[in-house]
């Protein structure tokens, strides 16, 4: 580890220490979600899938057939996976986040949660990858700060339902080369090329059951074993207050105001206030600020 990385790690450390999440491999920390909620998060994130094919994706014994029947019903998926919020789906997303709410606080992470890069991703992976159609797909090894996420925050990712073993993500670390400059947003993804070539594979990666926490300074990305079938996960960013502004300057990234959720907010989603969307399927948003991200989702009291 070159200087940067082990100031990273010192930081990173101390704000795991305050949680239940746990460390195998530098910069990575994983939390075992309690049995019971995290079969909440599996009922709560279908019905939202459900919801979103508009009750077309028949509710199936066969949860992979589920899943592909969703796949050809639903509009409302971006070409990177991410099944959208939209008006008809967003009391099925707030329902979504009360439990993810709950995990967070049940991993004692809640405290050390400056603010989150909001609204979350529930992404649907499905068996193809996706590469050929994207500017720089989720498959390739990548850092959220690439694309305007801020410097201080760590990755959560959560398996939900499908082929979670086969279907899951991969973390690597940077060469030595590495440090704070190579955080910025990329002009393109050309770049990005240069900065993954001396990475290298940790032995850590998603599990069922588990958050995996991932700092933004590693690269993580999706891997499909040989016959992989197609899984659901989540995708949640979150800026803590052990990465101070002072030590990790921040000046870079892209995110709007209504991207930055306090953490106050946060916990009352599901609570006192809702997510609210005013689109349909044939909306598409795209504002000229903030981090690029196709939910036109606003909080309201519920
Ligand atoms: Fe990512």
């Amino acid at each position: 580890m070159n200087e940067y990385q082990l100031l990273r790690k010192k930081h990173f450390d101390a704000a795991v220490a305050q949680t239940g999440f746990q460390t195998q491999e530098s910069l990575t920390a994983s939390f075992q979600i309690p049995k019971n909620l995290f079969s909440e998060l599996q009922k709560t994130v279908m019905d939202y899938l459900y919801t979103s094919s508009h009750h077309a994706a028949v509710k199936k014994e066969v949860l992979s057939d589920f899943l592909e029947a969703f796949s050809s019903k639903a509009k409302n998926v971006s070409t990177s996976g991410i099944v959208i919020p939209k008006s008809y789906c967003d009391l099925a997303f707030t329902n979504v986040h009360r439990v993810i709410a709950e995990v967070m606080t049940q991993s004692n992470l809640r405290e050390g949660a400056e603010f989150w890069i909001y609204p979350f991703n529930i992404r649907l992976k499905g068996a193809v990858k996706t590469s050929d159609v994207l500017s720089y797909p989720t498959e390739l090894p990548h850092s959220e700060t690439w694309v305007g996420c801020s410097k201080r925050s760590v990755l959560l990712h959560i398996p939900v339902l499908g082929d979670m073993e086969n279907n899951l993500l991969k973390v690597w670390k940077p060469g030595a080369e590495m440090n704070a400059d190579w955080l910025r947003p990329l002009a393109s993804y050309h770049d990005a090329n240069e900065l993954i070539r001396n990475s290298q594979e940790l032995s850590v990666s998603s599990q069922a059951g588990q958050v995996l926490m991932v700092d933004s300074s590693l690269l993580h990305g999706t891997y499909r074993h040989p016959n992989a079938g197609p899984r659901v996960s989540i995708d949640l960013n979150v800026v803590l207050k052990n990465y101070s502004n002072d030590i990790f300057p921040d000046e870079h990234n892209l995110l709007a105001e209504r991207q930055k959720l306090s953490s106050q907010d946060f916990f009352e989603i599901g609570k006192s206030l809702r997510v609210h969307s005013p689109d349909g399927d044939g909306d598409i948003f795209s504002p000229v600020d903030g981090m690029r991200h196709p939910a036109n989702i606003k909080i309201v009291k519920s």
